[in-house]
């Protein structure tokens, strides 16, 4: 039935796994789909508030259903990768109106929604129905590629395919629910990317990685990622207290949320290179302005891009004639939006 490294794994789980969270031994579906989503591109630390504000409010698969997308965006907001949100809300609306408001209870449908690979489905398919279905994310593959010293490039299908079929072949059958959990917590508090936890590792003994001492060296990760680089300035165009939004939309960073008026260029510019361009002359042209505040550089980290941006607050006499697809909006309201993070970061350190 077993192997070494499963019955290794269940081990430490009982016998030293400390680790607690709120969606640990959850058995709802809907509720472990709100976890695994969240926590795609986000910190267990940083995903733990949001799960427990968004559950909260949205506490079914029907109230998340009916709930309007400003809203459900609000709770989103500052979490990043706007897509997971948007797709949460298309599969919620799916279940609510084809599936009679029940989660899918089988591997297949349930990879079958919106937003949902491989990965997620395993999660939601073991720890809410204990189906035997082996969850592989980056975590499981630094694990197994230390433990069983598999140095092929982490990054290609090919050799993600042979870290499935052994984390397949590895996965405990009668337990698989615990199993996964047991080797996320593993892979985040002992086997970690950097400085793991070796001398309390049940597996040292076998492991190639320690054995062989090129911990450093695995997972073997080849492509270098390359960040694209970019400038944004923002004017915070101020006319009698309000404020000028608009709602992004296009495939790119942050649709659906919130921003004041942007000027994307290919470096940074200063203020007085700012107002030269044909874009602040059609924003703002032949109005009277006053610049009263320019921001230092705002950075944000993304894991493809580097944003890089300025704030300027501008504050006119008169509505300029270049606004009229932004909303006016009174400083304390801006709450109530939906932001980027980028722009979060700005207001809640200056206004
Ligand atoms: N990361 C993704 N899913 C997780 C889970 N269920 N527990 C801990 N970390 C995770």
């Amino acid at each position: 039935m077993s192997n070494f490294f499963a019955e290794g794994l269940i081990q430490w789980n009982r016998a030293s796994n400390r680790r607690q969270m709120p969606w640990k031994g959850e058995k709802d579906p809907y509720k472990i789909w709100i976890s695994e989503i969240i926590l795609q591109q986000t910190r267990v630390e940083q995903g733990w508030a949001y799960y427990e504000r968004f559950i909260t409010s949205f506490p079914t698969v029907a109230h998340l259903a009916q709930a309007p997308d400003d809203q459900i965006f609000k709770h989103w907001e500052g979490l990043g990768y706007y897509t997971r949100c948007r797709n949460l809300i298309a599969s919620a609306r799916y279940i609510y109106n084809n599936n009679g408001g029940v989660f899918p209870g089988n591997y297949k449908d349930i990879a079958s929604l919106k937003g949902i690979g491989p990965y997620t489905a395993a999660a939601i398919s073991s720890f809410a129905f204990n189906l035997p279905h082996a969850v592989v994310d980056g975590n499981v593959i630094r694990v197994l590629s230390r433990v069983f010293g598999m140095d092929t490039p982490v990054d290609d299908a090919a050799s993600r395919k042979l870290f499935a079929m052994l984390a397949d072949d590895l996965l405990d059958r009668e337990n698989p629910a615990e199993y996964n959990q047991a080797i996320m917590d593993f892979g985040a508090t002992i086997c970690k990317p950097k400085a793991p936890e070796c001398t309390a590792c049940p597996f040292k003994e076998d492991c190639q990685a320690y054995t062989l001492n090129c911990i450093e060296r695995l997972p073997n990760k080849q492509k270098k990622l390359v960040k694209k680089k970019r400038y944004f300035h923002y004017l915070i165009i101020d006319h009698n207290g309000k404020l000028y939004l608009k709602k992004r939309a296009g495939k790119d960073i942050w649709e659906n949320l919130f921003e004041f008026c942007l000027y994307e260029s290919d470096r940074l510019l200063d203020a007085e290179e700012l107002v030269k361009t044909s874009f602040f002359q059609e924003k703002l042209g032949g109005a009277s302005y006053n610049m009263i505040h320019i921001s230092p550089v705002v950075r944000q980290q993304l894991t493809h891009q580097e944003l890089n941006g300025r704030f300027f607050r501008i504050k006119v006499k008169n509505k300029p004639r270049g606004l009229d697809d932004f909303t006016p909006v009174a400083e304390g309201e801006l709450s109530k939006l939906a932001m980027p993070r980028f722009i979060l970061s700005y207001l809640h350190e200056k206004v």
